[in-house]
């Protein structure tokens, strides 16, 4: 198959579908790849390394799309990538289709056979190729913290590990899912005291079980969550109700009862936050000041570290985009119920019911 990679021109991103390693694969499967100059400069990817890998680098992202069968990329297309999708092409990436219609409408009109990223599915529910950003988000809101946590930028001065004969930092985690967990065992790494919460006691069974002792798990509630806020120093945000708002677990009242240079690092932003007073801010200017209280709320956190988060990802996405190229989309989606969720658009037909439903349409009307 003839698969294109071409660079992501969405403002500020700097992942790409597919790195030199992908490339390799692919082209020992017998594939050509087909990589735009300068797709990988921002992970620290240069041409050099993709065609030592076997690419063919082409000049224009028109090129790109027009060469291949298949394209792999990280964001949803934009508008100037719209005509570029080809009427049979596989589309391969983020979509996140119900929060566009016109990216929706523009992806039935191209004809094109669109498998996104965020609804491939495991047997056991989970989102595969999802889990790794939430991993890289929750390790870096510790990193974020820590530093926010300094007095220069109006911390509380609390270094997180403490100094022998000095108490460490305590950090406070809301949610034990994927961004809870790396939270709390980068905070622990640190030597911090970490108190983590949720209300799915199996994740708080598991979380006892494989963390060191000075990480203490607790029920999640309003009474202990109004308990905890008073002391620690950093609280992380990671809940997540599946397909619904985040619930809001500390309001702007309990603000005042935190103590000055307090840092919330809501990683749960990009569901709107489990912080009332959460709003979504960007790399340039992470964070905010409210009661004393610093907010950092960034909603694409990955983006801060592109070489890390482009390999998790793509080590994720590349043994599908190995198993559609060597089997086409009809009988690798047949084979991998996996990948048969992540189809959303087949050749002008809206297959993911979701979509039809964030949209108000009706099957016949699409
Ligand atoms: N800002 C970013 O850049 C970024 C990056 C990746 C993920 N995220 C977001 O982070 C959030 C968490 O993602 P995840 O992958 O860890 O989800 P997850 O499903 O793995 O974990 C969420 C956890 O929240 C728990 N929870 C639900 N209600 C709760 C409550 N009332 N109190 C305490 N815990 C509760 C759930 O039981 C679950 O264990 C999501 O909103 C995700 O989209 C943001």
């Amino acid at each position: 198959m003839k698969i294109g990679v071409p660079k992501e021109i969405k403002n500020n991103e700097s992942r790409v579908g597919m790195t030199p390693a992908g490339v390799f694969e692919l082209v020992k499967n017998g594939h050509t790849v087909y990589v735009q100059s300068g797709a990988g400069e921002g992970s620290g990817f240069f041409d050099g390394d993709y065609k030592s890998a076997g690419a063919i680098l082409l000049d224009t992202i028109g090129l790109v799309y027009a060469m291949s069968e298949m394209i792999v990329k990280v964001k949803e297309p934009i508008e100037e990538e719209y005509d570029l999708v080809q009427k049979d092409q596989i589309v391969f990436t983020y979509f996140h289709f119900a929060s566009s219609e016109p990216l929706t409408k523009a992806m039935i009109k191209s004809e094109s056979i669109c498998i996104a990223y965020e609804t491939v599915e495991d047997e056991d529910g989970a989102l595969p190729l999802l889990t790794p950003m939430s991993e890289v988000a929750g390790r870096m809101s510790i990193q974020q913290g820590a530093r926010y946590l300094e007095k220069p930028v109006k911390g509380r001065g609390v270094l997180l590990g403490g100094v022998p004969g000095v108490q460490p930092g305590k950090v406070l985690v809301l949610g034990a899912g994927v961004v809870g967990i790396q939270a709390a065992k980068m905070a622990a790494g640190l030597g911090a005291h970490v108190t983590i919460m949720d209300v799915n006691m199996k994740r708080l069974r598991y979380v006892n079980d494989v963390m060191p002792s000075h990480v203490i798990t607790e029920f999640s509630n309003e009474f202990n969550i109004r308990k905890h806020i008073k002391t620690h120093d950093l609280i992380i945000g990671g809940v997540l109700l599946k397909g619904a708002k985040a619930p809001k677990l500390i309001t702007r009242d309990m603000l005042k009862s935190m103590r000055p240079g307090t840092v919330i690092v809501d990683v749960a932003v990009d569901q709107g936050g489990c912080v009332e007073t959460t709003r979504p801010t960007t790399h340039e200017d992470p964070v905010y000041i409210i009661d004393d209280v610093v907010h950092y709320s960034v909603a694409n956190m990955p983006g801060a570290v592109p070489y890390t988060s482009t390999v998790a990802l793509t080590n994720v996405t590349l043994p599908y985009v190995l198993k559609l190229a060597n089997l086409g989309w009809e009988e690798a989606t047949d084979n991998d119920e996996s990948l048969q969720k992540g189809l959303n658009i087949i050749k002008g037909e809206v297959v993911y019911r979701e979509i039809i439903e964030a949209f108000d349409w009706e099957a016949e009307a699409v």
